[in-house]
């Protein structure tokens, strides 16, 4: 199958092969100015990881260290499933805070009247701004909150909130009380949180009232109500929920007056009421709760070791039942503070922007974490970048006189549809670094990027990751790597990145094309997954004996730029969310009229991929535009809206091997609207093909 869908991904890489050279303003202040300065260092951090992460771990305050540390290797691991468990441990015996180094350190070193983030809300006339030092005080305050409800080291703590900025206060709680936090896109339906909440048996939830979203108001609290009436039926009850009110209080910050043209546009908030039903004994208001007299400024820190777990974030398994992914506190620190700094080439005078959610393991590392470690001034945004207009982004640039910019592919097509006029009304002259990441980017979305949001003067760097590697593993460097649009170009430091014959499993030298997987560990490795270690060996670990897979695929070209192409596994990629097609078809076999169902991915030009399904009924039933809505209905009740699919069509067979097998590749050209079918000898019956074409319709 694997080399079929290879093919099926293949870029023609003769055609891509301009080349853009940094630029020489970036370069100039670079922390790694030249492709040699990349090479030699990344050469040291591969060939002595020790020395390599032992120096950058320095730069981090670590509370004591066990006897003969600094003699001791600082990596312990074991990534052949032939040799034993999976295990990878960075620093182990080290202790830390993560909240300490984002917040006390800064604070300590003079600067804690340094802006944390400017929050910008979904109106454009509503923002706030916080420092370091309010920030340090309100993170204190809340693990007390979290310590008085019974929260202890170790307790999984479940956050379903928007983007607001008790999110990333009540992040940082829980990590400087060494709670950990499992935190759900607030896009995710009631069952999907009940899940969450459940596999991580979590008894406390932190939600907010609700949040607009362009003109939408979506009350999360009505959803968190349904999530833990399921808790209850499942014995898994939230004993507490604190709740933000966010759409009829003000938030707390330091708000400041607005005299900037651009947001002045009155009325743009709708005045809606968010009505929140809340149950004695179990449901409190965060700014009650905060406002207690018994509840201190003080919060001493809980000294983890740097193994301790740190966080959990759900990611879709090919199963269809999501991972629980665990990072730990110290190799996860080091990790995503070292990639935000050399991957964004980031100086202190920098004001910084990721629009991605913090439900996300974007927003944990690059909203959160990594700026935070950088003591970065960030903005924080709620809204859409299509909202009250597609000039949103380039508004809220210059603004804030954002230098370093980072979205999704998804928003750039969605941008680039729009007229370059949104763009161009707006001087966006304060931009610098402008950034990429969830899918490939395609190089002419690529292209729109670089030439007219950057002026043709800005890095564009395409970061290849995954919500379990913590941080960046394939980047370019803004003042270092020559960069070609649609490549992520090469390893960040201390990532070995090989490709392997999809059937042989060899490995492929020089110029290529097949499986991305990874030798050896970097600090930001995913540990476990939550509760079911052998998931994670099987997931991982145990296509290829010594390797984590990524269940990607990738090309090599001749001058050893990576071109990721995509899943190579059940797995679609719609706007930069991983869906499991497993898991929308069980979703979709739920209704009793629906006998079984297949889904796959199809190209969308601005999602990059949408799902498209195909549902087999059972006898008797017919196939109508009201079953279609109650199909969508259920998968955005089981998932999130974001997982319906884009076209759902009847199939009155599915074309299947004669062992049984659904031959997916199939129903992807028949989906794409290709006539390729490739080899269908081993279909049971190929007239199912005609039939499915015959009932197409789009
Ligand atoms: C999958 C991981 C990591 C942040 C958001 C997604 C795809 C991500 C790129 C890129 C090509 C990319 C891969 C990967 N992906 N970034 N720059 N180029 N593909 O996290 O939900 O864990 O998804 O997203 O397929 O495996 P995630």
């Amino acid at each position: 199958m694997s080399s079929a869908q290879l093919e099926q991904h293949h870029l023609d890489l003769q055609q891509l092969q301009q080349v853009f050279e940094p630029p020489a303003a970036i370069q100039t202040r670079a922390h790694v100015p030249s492709i040699e300065a990349y090479r030699d260092m990344y050469r040291l951090s591969v060939s002595d990881p020790n020395k390599f992460w032992r120096q950058i771990a320095s730069e981090f305050y670590w509370h004591s260290k066990p006897d003969g540390a600094e003699e001791a290797p600082i990596l312990d691991y074991n990534f052949d499933l032939s040799k034993g468990g999976i295990y990878v441990r960075w620093f182990k015996g080290w202790r830390t805070n993560i909240c300490y180094n984002a917040l006390d350190r800064h604070v300590l070193a003079g600067r804690g009247d340094r802006v944390a983030f400017y929050w910008e809300g979904n109106d454009p006339e509503d923002r706030t701004s916080i420092t370091y030092a309010e920030l340090l005080q309100q993170v204190c305050r809340f693990a007390n909150v979290l310590k008085s409800n019974g929260v202890k080291k170790g307790d999984r703590v479940a956050i379903y909130m928007p983007m607001v900025l008790e999110l990333v206060v009540a992040m940082l709680a829980c990590a400087r009380i060494g709670a950990v936090h499992s935190i759900v896109f607030g896009g995710f339906s009631a069952g999907s949180l009940a899940d969450r909440i459940i596999n991580a048996k979590c008894h406390i939830l932190i939600t907010c009232d609700g949040n607009w979203r362009g003109t939408k108001l979506l009350s999360l609290k009505s959803i968190a109500d349904k999530a833990m009436s399921i808790c209850i039926e499942e014995g898994n009850p939230v004993v507490t929920c604190l709740v933000v009110s966010h759409v009829k209080r003000p938030r707390f910050g330091s708000d400041e007056a607005d005299g900037d043209s651009h947001s002045s546009k009155p009325g743009i908030r709708p005045a809606k009421d968010c009505p929140v039903e809340m149950l004695a004994g179990r449901d409190v208001w965060w700014h009650e709760a905060m406002a207690k007299e018994d509840i201190s400024d003080d919060c001493q820190p809980e000294w983890l070791d740097a193994e301790d777990p740190l966080f959990m974030l759900y990611t879709s398994g090919s199963t269809g039942k999501p991972k629980g992914v665990l990072h730990t506190v110290g190799g996860y620190m080091v990790y995503s503070a070292t990639t935000f700094k050399f991957s964004f080439d980031y100086h202190l005078e920098d004001i910084y922007w990721c629009t991605a959610d913090i439900g996300w393991i974007t927003g944990h590392s690059y909203v959160v974490y990594g700026p935070m470690a950088n003591c970065a001034t960030s903005v924080m945004f709620e809204g859409l970048p299509t909202w009250p207009d597609a000039g949103r982004c380039w508004d809220v640039v210059d603004k804030y006189k954002v230098t370093t910019f980072y979205t999704a592919p998804t928003a750039i097509r969605t941008l680039m549809k729009s007229s370059d006029a949104f763009v161009e009304r707006s001087s966006r002259a304060s931009l610098r670094i402008i950034a990429s990441v969830g899918e490939p980017i395609n190089p002419e979305a690529w292209l729109w990027y670089h030439r007219v949001v950057g002026r043709s003067q800005c890095s564009v760097v395409d970061t290849f990751w995954q919500t379990e590697t913590g941080g960046h593993v394939i980047t370019p460097l803004p003042g270092a790597t020559p960069t070609k649009p649609g490549s992520a170009c090469f390893p960040f430091f201390g990532v070995q990145p090989v490709l392997l014959n999809p059937e042989t499993g060899d490995v492929i030298e020089g110029p290529g094309e097949g499986y991305l997987v990874f030798a050896g560990p970097w600090p930001g490795i995913m540990r476990t997954v939550f509760g079911d270690h052998p998931r994670y060996e099987q997931t991982y670990f145990s296509k290829f004996n010594g390797y984590y897979t990524t269940g990607d695929g990738a090309q090599r070209d001749k001058d050893g730029y990576l071109w990721v192409t995509g899943r190579i596994d059940d797995m679609i990629n719609v706007s930069g969310h991983l869906l499991s097609t497993a898991q929308i078809e069980s979703a979709l076999v739920e209704h009793p009229k629906v006998a079984e169902a297949a889904v796959v991915g199809r190209h969308h030009d601005v999602k990059g991929e949408s799902a498209y399904a195909f549902v087999t009924l059972k006898d008797g039933a017919t196939f109508d535009d009201s079953l279609v809505r109650q199909l969508l209905v259920i998968v955005r009740e089981r998932i999130g809206a974001f997982a319906a699919p884009d076209t759902i069509q009847e199939a009155p067979a599915l074309p299947k091997t004669r062992s049984g097998k659904i031959m997916r590749r199939i129903l992807r050209e028949i989906a794409a609207k290709s006539e390729n079918y490739g080899d269908v000898s081993t279909l049971a019956d190929p007239g199912v093909i005609e039939t499915l074409v015959a009932l197409r319709t789009v």
